[in-house]
């Protein structure tokens, strides 16, 4: 029995020097696994005088309690230690400064498109919208512009095969709007619009904000009131406004919109032409024509209605002399345009 003490001694010596869990099972194995040192020694039992073999057994089986429970304790300790480790390597320390978030801006028509709705709504009208995908009628047969009509040759359109067009203004929606049969109605209708065209001045897509106003009664001064009011709210500057006599085949009287220009003041420069001027809407009373294609009563009703360049006003009101910086997505300038 001596040599089981010596054992006893050797198989806690090398629990005690396992510095990993895998070390430590492999200790367990080659004393306690089924081939085990400890085991075989119990095994060996069979050789001894019948007499001696209950207290051996109990020793042996004390011995393998001891080393058994020594694993488990150093197992125990092993696995806390592990878990501290991972702990200490996965710490985040939470005291550090942020790297911060690089914000976005908005694009400044979009920007302008937003701030001119903003102004609208806060007169009482509405915003809609229409589809950019129009078919003949909409876009020119219900606005008074008949199949053989000179003023399709101001649309370069682009048509689909199927005869369906990319619309070329706004104004389809004003028909979309009327055919619905609510009125009285005050709204503007913003959205994208195309024209076969590119130049300096102009861009195959660019947006237009269509507005409506139907009512008994509705007036040319009302017209004229309301985008005065709109261009004092949105440039928030003395710029002067006049009304040209103009033609567009769906309103009657028509007129053309200028601006002082923003640029040179009046005085005359490059983006004007030298006129001092610069146009940036269409506007007149809505034709009979109209009114009667969307099935509204134009003996009781009146109605006027404009169309503006949203890309001009940005232009005019951003201080941007050049058309095309909208539309080639360079941050440099992008960045230059904030929150709303
Ligand atoms: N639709 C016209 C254009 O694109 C603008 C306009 C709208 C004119 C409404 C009068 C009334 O040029």
């Amino acid at each position: 029995m001596r040599d089981l003490a010596t054992l006893t001694r050797q198989a806690l010596d090398e629990v005690a020097a396992s510095a990993t869990l895998a070390a430590l099972e492999e200790v367990r194995i080659r004393w306690l696994g089924k081939k085990g040192l400890l085991t075989d020694y119990l095994k060996s039992l069979g050789e001894l005088p019948a007499a001696d073999r209950p207290i051996a057994g109990a020793q042996i089986n004390a011995a393998k309690t001891q080393v058994q429970s020594a694993i488990g304790v150093a197992q125990d300790a092993l696995e806390s230690a592990s878990i501290e480790a991972k702990l200490v390597a996965g710490r985040i320390d939470v005291t550090l400064s942020g790297r911060g978030e690089a914000r976005g801006s908005v694009h400044p028509v979009t920007r302008a498109r937003l701030r001119i709705e903003r102004i609208f709504r806060h007169s009482g009208f509405e915003v809609a919208a229409g589809p950019e995908i129009e078919d003949d009628f909409h876009n020119f047969k219900a606005l008074n512009i008949p199949a053989d009509h000179p003023a399709r040759a101001m649309h370069d359109t682009f048509y689909f095969p199927d005869g369906r067009l990319l619309r070329t203004h706004t104004s389809p929606v004003q028909i979309r709007e009327l055919k619905k049969g609510r009125l009285p109605l005050a709204m503007i209708m913003p959205g994208r619009v195309y024209r076969c065209d590119y130049d300096m001045t102009h861009s195959p897509m660019f947006h237009q904000v269509e507005g409506l106003v139907v009512d008994e009664n509705v007036s040319f001064a009302n017209l004229k009131a309301t985008l005065e009011g709109f261009l004092r709210a949105f440039f928030e500057r003395d710029l002067k406004m006049r009304l040209r006599p103009s033609y567009f085949p769906f309103t009657e009287p028509s007129a053309e919109v200028d601006m002082s220009c923003a640029f040179c003041d009046g005085a005359g420069c490059r983006v004007c032409k030298h006129t001092g001027w610069l146009e940036i809407a269409g506007c007149g009373m809505v034709h009979p024509h109209v009114f009667a294609a969307a099935g509204v009563d134009g003996e009781r009703y009146t109605g006027y209605a404009f169309g503006m360049g949203i890309e001009r006003l940005a232009m005019l009101r951003y201080g941007v002399s050049d058309l095309r910086l909208f539309f080639e997505s360079d941050l440099r300038f992008l960045k230059q345009f904030g929150a709303v």
